[in-house]
């Protein structure tokens, strides 16, 4: 199964709002259609946003403020932009061109994954595993297989995992509600754990090393990701347990600086105060939520590729 494709004239994804409870297919002909996806989560993580964006201009036929609106759809991932600007390259060699280029991103993403599966398997020592990882890295996250979540796969698949302790993900429960589906459909051993339980979990013994992906990697090796990871990084730079950083190098954004430079998006109020639509705190209550943190390249012992690994 794809999690994006382009199918007979569409963009077709899994909404992963569904998820666990149903696995349901959207097929989008607008840009509107495809940025309303984008913001609701029906879509998400950063490989299979560079896919979106890139087959979104397809969608747009060249209009720029399409373009513009689906460029900024989410601040955060790079590569949602840097997938847009692949096919909008192309814009003047006409529809045709710009559709091979749209389906170059997606088909370059299902290598890049493969590879970092391999790399990140090759790279980590020891024959019964256990992995920390917070958010959700698989396949959902990309088009076939996920980065920090495909290494997971590949140690599976070569008999190396012991166990993988995922993160809930809280607000919006991606470790929860799609890392274990997809762990559940590897057959690999898992279990779910609060957030708040990764750092003491490592202190404690419990994880040989943890790995994370990436939205955007600054030039100094800054990574932001999933809020929760900076927590991880400094709990497993405490216990002496390898953190790694796995993404394609599209994630990687020269432009940018450090991570002091990275736009974190603040997702607003209501994900915090309400549960899947309950209200958990007293009306009125104020909050704060940005979806991502930013672990500073010191704190990274290794960032995998689909080309190299980099140690910041
Ligand atoms: O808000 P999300 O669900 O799009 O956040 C996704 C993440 O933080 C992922 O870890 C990141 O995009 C890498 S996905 C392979």
């Amino acid at each position: 199964m794809r999690t994006i494709d382009w199918v007979d004239g569409a963009v077709e994804l899994v909404d992963q709002t569904r998820l666990p409870g149903e696995c349901v297919m959207l097929r989008l002909h607008t840009v509107a259609e495809l940025v309303d996806a984008i913001q609701r989560l029906a879509v998400r993580g950063a490989p299979a946003l560079g896919v979106a964006g890139a087959l979104g201009v397809v969608l747009a036929g060249g209009d720029p403020a399409e373009i513009a609106g689906l460029r900024a759809a989410r601040p955060t991932a790079v590569n949602l932009a840097w997938g847009v600007d692949q096919a909008v390259a192309h814009l003047a060699e006409g529809h045709e061109a710009v559709l091979a280029a749209a389906l170059r991103v997606r088909d370059d993403d299902i290598a890049a994954c493969l590879a970092m599966g391999e790399r990140g398997a090759d790279l980590l020592e020891g024959d019964r595993l256990r992995i920390m990882t917070v958010c959700n890295t698989g396949g959902l996250a990309a088009v076939e297989r996920g980065t920090a979540l495909g290494v997971v796969q590949t140690l599976h698949e070569r008999g190396r995992l012991a166990e993988v302790l995922a993160l809930e993900t809280r607000p919006l429960l991606q470790g929860a509600r799609l890392t274990t589906w997809e762990l559940a459909r590897m057959g690999a051993p898992h279990r779910l754990i609060a957030d708040s339980a990764g750092p003491y979990l490592l202190a404690k013994g419990e994880v040989d090393a943890v790995l994370i992906g990436a939205d955007r990697i600054a030039a100094n090796g800054d990574t932001a990701n999933k809020i929760g990871s900076y927590a991880l990084a400094l709990g497993a730079e405490r216990a002496g347990v390898p953190f790694i950083v796995v993404a394609p190098e599209t994630t990687i954004d020269p432009a940018t600086p450090s991570g002091e430079h990275i736009e974190i998006e603040d997702r607003g109020d209501e994900e915090i105060v309400t549960v899947h639509g309950v209200r958990v705190a007293p009306e009125g209550t104020r909050a704060l939520n940005p979806a991502f943190d930013v672990t500073p390249h010191d704190l990274i012992t290794a960032i995998v590729t689909d080309k190299r690994v980099i140690r910041p």
